[in-house]
């Protein structure tokens, strides 16, 4: 390559306009880092129209995003317009045209990811998407490169950082969800559809590419199990916080006998643990590895800057490659790898019950823990009379063996109800 690296920026809205500010105001150390300059030749947008706080000439914006993909003078292509359709046909076809690609588009690699990785390498050219995941941190190339030699056990990570902010708020400020969604909102971090969010699809589809790089395998966003934080109370936080736990969304990437277990739901952890201290709108991932122990990485999860950031590492990668004629990394051969389901995963569980305090209540209620194979760690008799609440915690237990204990007591005529029931993770695993 001879001359400045020619880039095309599909997307210039929050994170490209980000992207295209770093280029300009980095150009220096990018130009050196990557061996060559970089130039932004061409960027597609929906509405060329629209003003952009950006240094790039407005004759180089166009409404058609196959300008840049079919442009032959274009070298790397860098994708931030999200959703699956067009950015997979699009990427598709700039990878066979030998363009490199950096994208941010978590929805697209956790659901096409692996058979766009295989274009990549077909033809020879990078793929990379550190941005997808957690923002700014980088997680993708220490997983995939750092950590290479290891065997990672557990990937554990607060990957959404709307839902830290809810939790943070109704922990810290004793807000109602609702209430905390609505601060979210007007902060600009939730979006006025906030079901993504909260409901942990977008950090389902982290889990399935984390899940994917971590363990080597194909792993799809369907494929993994969701819990939001929509049925978790303010009570349940401060039950939690009297047992000395806080209660974070976590995406668990982990193995299992036989396959792996991918899922996201909230879960109690010890206040110790280093994830109990990721607060607001703050990402961490921690890792478990063989050889590597246990190391975690932190920092902001999204925004502008943060994914300019991740997506300015990759294009330099992808730029350096092309200088040095380098062919693309690839991810390697991704394996089939069988996905345990929800009920053969293990952890500890936190359960409230509402029960008559009565001489022999309690014997029955530990009767059905006992015949369905779950130990109790803990009990703890809060309030009396016909309003007695016991609070639970168990030791590691099978989720199936745990949803039939559940089951049993649902039908102990002294249960008058089953409450909160919550995973506890990081204490005895
Ligand atoms: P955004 O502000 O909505 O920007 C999207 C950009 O893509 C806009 O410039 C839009 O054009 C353009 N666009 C969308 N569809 C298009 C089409 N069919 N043809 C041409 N241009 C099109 O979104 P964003 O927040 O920057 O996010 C971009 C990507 O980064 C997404 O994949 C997202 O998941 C990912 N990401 C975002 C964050 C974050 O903090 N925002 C963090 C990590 C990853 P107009 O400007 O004309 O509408
Ligand atoms: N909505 C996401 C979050 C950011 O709250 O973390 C983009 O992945």
């Amino acid at each position: 390559m001879s001359g400045p690296a020619r880039v095309g920026l599909l997307g210039c809205g929050n994170v490209g306009s980000a992207l295209a500010r770093l280029i300009d105001e980095h150009a220096d150390v990018i130009a050196a880092r990557a061996g060559v300059g970089i130039e932004i030749a061409r960027v597609a947008v929906r509405d060329v129209k629209k003003s952009r706080d950006v240094r790039v000439p407005p004759d180089r914006f166009t409404g058609d995003p196959l300008d840049l993909v079919r442009d032959p003078d274009i070298d790397v292509i860098v994708e931030m317009m999200g959703g699956v359709d067009p950015a997979r046909e699009l990427i598709t076809e700039a990878l066979k045209s030998g363009k490199s690609v950096v994208t941010a588009n978590k929805e697209l690699i956790a659901r096409h990811g692996p058979d766009l990785f295989a274009t990549a390498a077909a033809s020879g050219v990078d793929l990379l998407f550190e941005a997808s995941v957690a923002g700014g941190i980088p997680l993708m190339r220490p997983l995939r490169e750092s950590l290479a030699g290891d065997r990672i056990r557990r990937v554990m990570g607060i990957v959404n950082g709307t839902t830290n902010f809810i939790l943070t708020r109704m922990s810290d400020d004793h807000m109602s969800f609702e209430d905390a969604l609505a601060d979210a909102q007007r902060l600009g971090y939730a979006e006025p559809d906030p079901s993504a969010d909260v409901q942990g699809d977008d950090a389902a589809a982290k889990a399935a590419i984390i899940a994917t790089i971590a363990f080597g395998a194909r792993v799809n966003v369907d494929d993994v199990y969701r819990e939001g934080i929509t049925s978790v109370s303010r009570d349940d936080i401060e039950s939690a916080a009297i047992l000395g736990y806080a209660v974070k969304l976590l995406a668990v990437a982990e193995e299992l006998e036989g396959g792996i277990s991918v899922r996201v739901h909230p879960a109690m952890i010890p206040v110790h643990h280093p994830l109990a201290s990721v607060r607001d709108a703050f990402n961490a991932v921690f890792i478990e590895g063989e050889a590597v122990g246990e190391l975690m990485l932190y920092g902001r999860g999204a925004g502008g800057g943060p994914t300019a950031s991740a997506l300015s590492g990759d294009l330099i990668d992808a730029v350096k490659n092309r200088v040095s004629g380098a062919k693309g990394a690839t991810i390697g051969e991704l394996v089939e790898r069988p996905i345990r389901a929800i009920d053969d995963s293990e952890s500890q569980f936190y359960l409230l019950m509402e029960v008559a305090d009565r001489p022999g209540v309690l014997g029955a209620i530990a009767n059905e823990f006992g015949e369905h194979s779950v130990s109790i760690k803990s009990m703890e008799q809060r309030g009396m009379g016909e309003d007695a609440r016991l609070v639970f915690v168990t030791h590691r237990a099978r989720e199936s063996a745990l949803r039939a204990t559940l089951e049993a007591l649902r039908g102990v005529e002294t249960v008058h109800r089953v409450g909160s029931v919550l995973r506890v993770l990081g204490d005895e695993d």
